[in-house]
C-alpha cells in the first residue's frame, strides 16, 4: 500500500471506556472480521490464547476503509493502558501519526487517559476526541464534550458521540481517521528503518515482533541487524495481522506489520530499537531507544525453602516475554533463599509475582518494595542502593532519591483530604487545574520510595474510589534520609532494614517492633526487639521469657504423649528460622511483612 493511503492510529482510554468493545465494532464494520466470527472483545480473547499459546495476540490490527472511491489501509496499534509501562505506551505512539482519544460519556477524563494524552501531544499526534457509550442513559455528552474540547483545544461540537457497543457513530470516526489523521512519510529508497513497538513471547513461533516502517523497505528472508546490539537474524516470516497473521511480501514506507526471526527471547528484539538491513545499514537509528530501567526493587522469596529451585525456573521463563524484569539470587537470615527483583512499577510487580503463583504455582513472600538510592559516602564514592542491605552504614555524606511528577483527577470534594494526604508523604505541589466544575487535576511532585508504600491504597480509600492517578520519572532529590534497623537481641533481621525519611524514622521503628513483639513467641530468655539507626537505638519493646514453672509443667505427663509432642515439635522447627539465639517461626517474618 502506498503511504498516501495508510493511516496508522491508536485508541487512548482510560481502563473500563470501552476500547475493546469499540475496536470490536471497527474489526466488524471493516470486514475484518465477519459478523458470523464476532465475539465480545475479539482481540482480548486472543490474549487469553496467547498465553496457552495458541495464537498470537495482534498489537496491531490492519483494517480497510474505503472513502470517496480510495481504499485505505486502517492500522490499529494497541497501546498497554498503565502507568509502568511509559515507555511501551510511547513507542506504541511513535508508531503513530494520531490518536482516539476515547472517554466514556457517564465518566469524563481519568488520570491515566490525560497521562497517555500529554504523551500523544509530545509525539505530534493528531487527536480524535471521541465520546463513547452515547446509549447510557447516565451519559452526559454536553458536559464532557465540554471538559474534553476545553483539555484539547476545539470546539464541543467537534467531538465526536459513539456508541462501541450499538455501532453508532463508528463509521463516521473510520471516515475521520482517514481525513484527519495525516498519512505517515519516509524515504522509500533509504536504507530500511523499522522501530520495534512491540515484541511479544511465543512459545510456538519464538518472539514475534511489530514493527513500523519509516524508511526503506523489509523483505522476507533477507538478513537484518537490531541497531542497538548489532546483532543479526535471518527474516524467516513478515506481515500484517488482520488480526491473524498474513504473511506477505514485505513491508515499505509507513506500513504496520510483525517479523518472525526465530529469536527465543524478547531481549533480543528489544521494543524501541532500530531494525535494518544487514548488509546496508542505515547510519542512523530512529530516536527515543533506551533500556528499560527497573524502578522498584523487592525481594521474592519461597514459602517453602525447597521451591527455590522452581522459583528460579519460574522467573527464567517470564523473561523470556518480560524484557524489563529483572533479578539476581539473594539471601535473608529471616527468610532464606532467594531473589532480588527489579520493576518498573507497582502493578508491574505486582503482575509478576501473581504470575508467579497463578502459573507456577509458587506460594512466595516478597519484602517491602525499595527504590534506587545514589548514596555518596563520607570519602566521596558514589554508591548505589536498592536494597537497604547495601546501605554504607556510618560512611554516608548525603542521600539521593528518586523523584516522580504525579498527576491525580478526582472530585472537588476530596481535594483538601488528598492534599493532606500528599503532604504527608513529602509531596509538593505543582499545581491544581478544574476539568471541569466538579473535576480536579492535581499535580505533585513526590519521592517515588513515598508511593511504593501502600500510596495508591491510601488515595483509593481516601476517595471512595474516586481518585485515579498516574506518575512519571522525574529525576531525583537530596533527601534527610537515614537506614533504620531492627534487631533482635541484638542482631539485625535483614527483611525489616528500610530505608526512610528520618522524620518518619520513629514510627516506622515503634511500628515494627510492635508488630515483631506480637508475632514472635516467647523463648526461654528475655529477648529485647529494637529499632535503630547506626548504633542509636530509637524504639524498643520486650518478649518476656517464658517462666520455669510453666515449663515444668509442660515436660510432666505421661511419656508416649511427649515423644509426640517433641516430635511435632521438630516437625515445626524446620520453619524455624534461628536469628543469633532467638528462635522464630518463618510466620512471624511473613506476618510482620504483609503487615495485617
Ligand atoms: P479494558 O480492556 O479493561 O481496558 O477495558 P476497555 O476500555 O477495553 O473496555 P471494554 O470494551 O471492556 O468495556 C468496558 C465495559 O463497558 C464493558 O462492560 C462493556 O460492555 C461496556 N461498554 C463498552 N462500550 C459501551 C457502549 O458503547 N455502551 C455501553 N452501554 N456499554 C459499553
Amino acid at each position: 500500500t502506498p503511504p498516501e493511503l495508510i493511516r496508522n492510529f491508536c485508541i487512548i482510554a482510560h481502563i473500563d471506556h470501552g476500547k475493546s468493545t469499540l475496536a470490536d465494532r471497527m474489526l466488524q464494520m471493516t470486514g475484518v472480521v465477519s459478523d458470523r466470527d464476532m465475539r465480545a472483545q475479539y482481540l482480548d480473547r486472543m490474549d487469553i490464547e496467547r498465553e496457552r499459546g495458541i495464537t498470537i495476540k495482534s498489537q496491531a490490527v490492519r483494517m480497510p476503509w474505503a472513502l470517496s472511491d480510495n481504499a485505505y489501509a486502517l492500522n490499529m496499534i494497541d497501546t498497554p493502558g498503565h502507568v509502568d509501562f511509559t515507555y511501551e505506551v510511547s513507542r506504541s505512539l511513535a508508531a503513530c501519526e494520531g490518536a482516539v482519544l476515547l472517554v466514556d460519556a457517564a465518566q469524563g477524563i481519568e488520570a491515566q487517559t490525560l497521562a497517555n494524552l500529554y504523551l500523544a501531544l509530545e509525539n505530534d499526534l493528531h487527536i480524535i476526541p471521541v465520546l463513547n457509550k452515547i446509549d447510557l442513559p447516565a451519559a452526559d455528552p454536553e458536559k464532557f464534550a465540554a471538559e474534553l474540547a476545553n483539555l484539547i483545544g476545539g470546539k464541543p461540537e467537534d467531538v465526536l458521540r459513539v456508541s462501541g457497543k450499538t455501532g453508532q457513530g463508528v463509521e463516521e470516526l473510520l471516515d475521520r481517521i482517514v481525513e484527519q489523521i495525516p498519512a505517515p512519510r519516509g524515504d522509500a529508497d533509504a536504507p530500511a528503518r523499522a522501530m520495534i513497538f512491540d515484541s511479544v513471547y511465543d512459545s510456538y513461533r519464538g518472539v514475534v515482533t511489530y514493527v513500523r516502517m519509516i524508511d526503506g523497505k523489509l523483505e522476507p528472508r533477507e538478513r537484518i541487524q537490531m541497531m542497538s546490539t548489532r546483532a543479526t537474524h535471518e527474516l524467516l516470516e513478515i506481515g500484517v495481522s488482520s488480526p491473524e497473521p498474513v504473511p506477505t511480501q514485505g513491508l515499505g514506507v509507513g506500513e504496520v506489520g510483525y517479523l518472525i526471526t526465530g529469536v527465543k527471547d524478547v531481549r533480543q528484539s528489544k521494543v524501541g530499537d532500530t531494525i535494518t538491513h544487514h548488509r546496508k545499514p542505515a547510519t542512523e537509528a530512529l530516536p527515543g531507544y533506551t533500556d528499560p530501567k527497573p524502578m522498584v526493587f523487592s525481594g521474592i522469596y519461597p514459602i517453602d525453602g525447597s521451591d527455590y529451585g522452581d522459583l528460579r525456573e519460574a522467573l527464567d521463563k517470564l523473561k523470556l516475554s518480560d524484557a524489563s524484569l529483572q533479578y539476581e539470587p539473594e539471601t535473608s537470615v529471616a527468610l532464606g533463599f532467594g531473589f532480588r527483583c527489579g520493576f518498573l512499577g507497582l502493578l508491574h510487580l505486582e503482575i509478576i509475582t501473581e504470575r508467579l503463583s497463578r502459573e507456577f504455582g509458587l506460594d512466595l513472600i516478597t519484602t517491602a518494595p525499595s527504590v534506587t538510592y545514589e548514596v555518596t559516602t563520607d570519602t566521596g564514592d558514589l554508591v548505589t542502593v536498592t536494597n537497604p542491605s547495601e546501605y554504607p552504614d556510618g560512611r554516608v555524606a548525603e542521600v539521593a532519591e528518586p523523584v516522580v511528577k504525579v498527576g491525580i483527577l478526582l472530585p472537588k470534594d476530596y481535594v483538601g483530604t488528598v492534599m493532606e494526604l500528599c503532604q504527608f508523604r513529602r509531596g509538593t505541589l505543582l499545581g491544581m487545574e478544574y476539568l471541569s466544575e466538579d473535576r480536579v487535576e492535581l499535580r505533585y511532585n513526590m519521592p517515588l520510595g513515598e508511593i511504593v508504600f501502600d500510596f495508591f491504597d491510601h488515595l483509593k480509600s481516601k476517595t471512595q474510589g474516586y481518585a485515579s492517578l498516574d506518575y512519571e520519572p522525574a529525576g531525583t532529590q537530596i533527601a534527610d534520609l537515614v537506614k533504620v534497623d531492627i534487631l533482635l537481641q541484638g542482631e539485625k533481621v535483614d527483611a525489616f532494614s528500610s530505608i526512610v525519611h528520618r522524620e518518619k524514622a520513629y514510627a516506622y521503628g515503634t511500628m515494627m517492633t510492635e508488630r515483631l513483639r506480637k508475632l514472635i513467641p516467647r523463648q526461654q530468655f528475655e529477648v529485647p526487639i529494637q529499632a535503630a539507626i547506626g548504633a542509636r537505638i530509637i524504639a524498643r519493646e520486650n518478649i518476656s521469657a517464658i517462666r520455669k514453672d510453666v515449663l515444668a509443667k509442660c515436660y510432666g505427663g505421661d511419656i508416649s504423649r511427649k515423644r509426640k509432642l517433641l516430635e511435632k515439635q521438630k516437625e515445626g522447627k524446620k520453619r524455624m528460622k534461628m536469628v543469633g539465639r532467638v528462635e522464630v517461626p518463618q510466620e512471624a517474618f511473613i506476618a510482620a511483612l504483609s503487615g495485617d
